[in-house]
């Protein structure tokens, strides 16, 4: 066995961990052209008879999709639900991004697009401008069942059932200057509190998060005044910090950012056990993407245009596929805490789904996370991983990241190699048994750590079956891959 070789030990006769497939959810945002001419746009050929795009759902099924939080993110701190419903909509200027907001697609059309995705949705309230009042006044609208005044207006509106949203979130990133109306440490825990305490006095079994952040000083006060009435804290990562300036990094310096969703699972992870929260507060990464979404500072048409930037299609590589699958892994191996995930948006800037005007691309995070939603069984299995790690410049993390999970029909072993240029020998040993023989896989990989798809090459990037063998007790996975591995019980 070579120093270049990575053991991975899975031993289920340890135990299994339940995962939620929560985690493979989602984030859609009211900014540039995620839902207006994204999975939004009355008149499209694409588009059936309420505007919504067939192709994005079709694509959202094909994720299945447990869950949708909307409206925002930034957006939502000066969104007011009530300007978005029923037959009279005007347009309002939303301060947050800085552009007219049509308010054609808002609540109503937000629930039937869950529908027919057959997903949960999980709607983030105004923790901004808004008010408790405010926010219960939208859980009545949404789930009241009684013939009172926001119920009333909802059966007016069309929907004679309540639409029972159960996931609710309060507030986007309220600690950050960039929030309209954003509060200090001080406010936020009892503006929650009381804001919760009203929410779940109009249906107390909502299922309810709060805005925080993985450091004491803010999620300590925040679960001291609020914890007792929450079920998760929402946090949010974004990796490459693009902005003010897009220029999306390389593929090396975003594979040494891979370790570090894990890490800030485990920060966050130790405030809700120091604030005594463990086992009844969650963790919601209602935000994650390796990069950020490029919207410069300032009010002109230019800034405005530059978001166009988030969709050049050459961002989006093998960096991503295997920073995504680094982040479900972090995920998975931490199931016993976070119970949700939200990739940050789903259509169009950053996400897996590229909709244009004649159709949509899968991008490469399209196909990683898929291969996940398909592939990953009931149990995670615990499981050790060592072995050499990658350099670049200052940093390193392990060449090859690993998690093994199990079900009554067999084992899915998911591997990630994220060395550019170099395979990865692996050598697994599960349950005692070293593992040889030939086994079915499937590898997402490209012809480069830089491949890409586009309207052009819609396939340059997409998922491979092959056969597996073992050379003298170990596999070699391609370089620059994700692999889920699949060995039959
Ligand atoms: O850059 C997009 C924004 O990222 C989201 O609106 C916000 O929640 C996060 O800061």
């Amino acid at each position: 066995m070579g120093a270049n070789t990575t053991t991975i030990i899975a031993d289920s006769r340890l135990g299994g961990q339940r995962w939620d497939r929560m985690i493979f959810g989602h984030f859609i945002e009211h900014f540039h052209t995620q839902i207006y001419g994204g999975l939004y746009e009355p008149g499209s050929p694409l588009a059936d008879d309420r505007g919504f795009r067939t192709d994005v759902i079709e694509a959202m099924r094909e994720l299945k999709a447990p869950v949708m939080r909307w409206p925002g993110g930034n957006y939502v701190s000066d969104h007011h639900w009530y300007e978005a419903v029923g037959p009279n909509r005007i347009p309002s200027y939303n301060k947050a991004w800085r552009v007219p907001e049509p308010n054609t697609f808002g609540t109503d059309e937000f629930i039937a697009w869950c529908k027919a995705v057959g997903c949960e949705p999980y709607i983030c309230t105004n923790g901004g401008n808004g008010t408790a009042e405010e926010m219960s006044n939208w859980v009545e609208y949404c789930n009241g069942r009684y013939d009172t005044r926001y119920a009333l207006q909802r059966q007016q509106n069309g929907n004679r059932k309540p639409f029972g949203v159960t996931y609710w979130g309060i507030g986007n990133e309220s600690y950050g200057d960039w929030q309209i109306g954003a509060k200090t440490v001080a406010e936020w825990g009892p503006y929650v509190a009381e804001s919760a305490k009203m929410m779940r006095a109009v249906d107390e079994d909502i299922i309810l998060s709060a805005a925080a952040v993985p450091d004491t000083e803010w999620t300590l006060a925040l679960l001291r005044a609020a914890g007792r009435y929450l079920d998760l804290i929402s946090i949010h990562g974004y990796w490459d910090h693009t902005h003010q300036v897009n220029e999306p990094k390389d593929y090396l310096t975003c594979m040494m950012r891979a370790e570090e969703p894990g890490q800030m699972i485990e920060r966050t992870r130790h405030v809700i056990g120091a604030a005594g929260f463990t086992d009844k507060v969650k963790i919601a990464f209602d935000e994650w993407n390796l990069r950020g979404w490029h919207h410069p500072d300032g009010t002109g048409q230019d800034k405005i245009d530059a978001r166009d930037l988030n969709d050049l299609p050459e961002t989006y590589t093998m960096a991503d596929a295997l920073f995504s699958a680094s982040f479900l892994n972090a995920c998975l191996r931490n199931a016993n805490v976070v119970t949700m995930a939200n990739v940050a948006p789903s259509v169009n800037t950053r996400g897996p789904i590229f909709a244009h005007r004649d159709g949509l691309v899968k991008r490469t995070t399209f196909h990683a996370m898929k291969l996940y939603v398909d592939h990953v069984r009931e149990l995670m299995v615990p499981t050790d991983v060592a072995g050499p790690r990658l350099q670049h410049g200052a940093r390193s993390v392990a060449t090859v990241d690993a998690v093994v999970s199990k079900d009554g029909t067999g084992s899915t072993i998911t591997l990630v190699n994220r060395d550019p240029v170099a395979a990865a020998e692996c050598r697994i040993i599960l349950d005692g048994q070293v593992l040889t023989g030939a086994w079915s896989a499937i590898i997402l990989d490209g012809d480069s750590p830089d491949a890409f798809n586009s309207i052009d090459k819609p396939d340059a990037v997409a998922p491979r079956s092959v056969t597996m063998k073992d050379a003298a007790g170990s596999y070699s996975i391609p370089p620059h891959a994700l692999c889920m591995l699949q060995i039959p019980a």
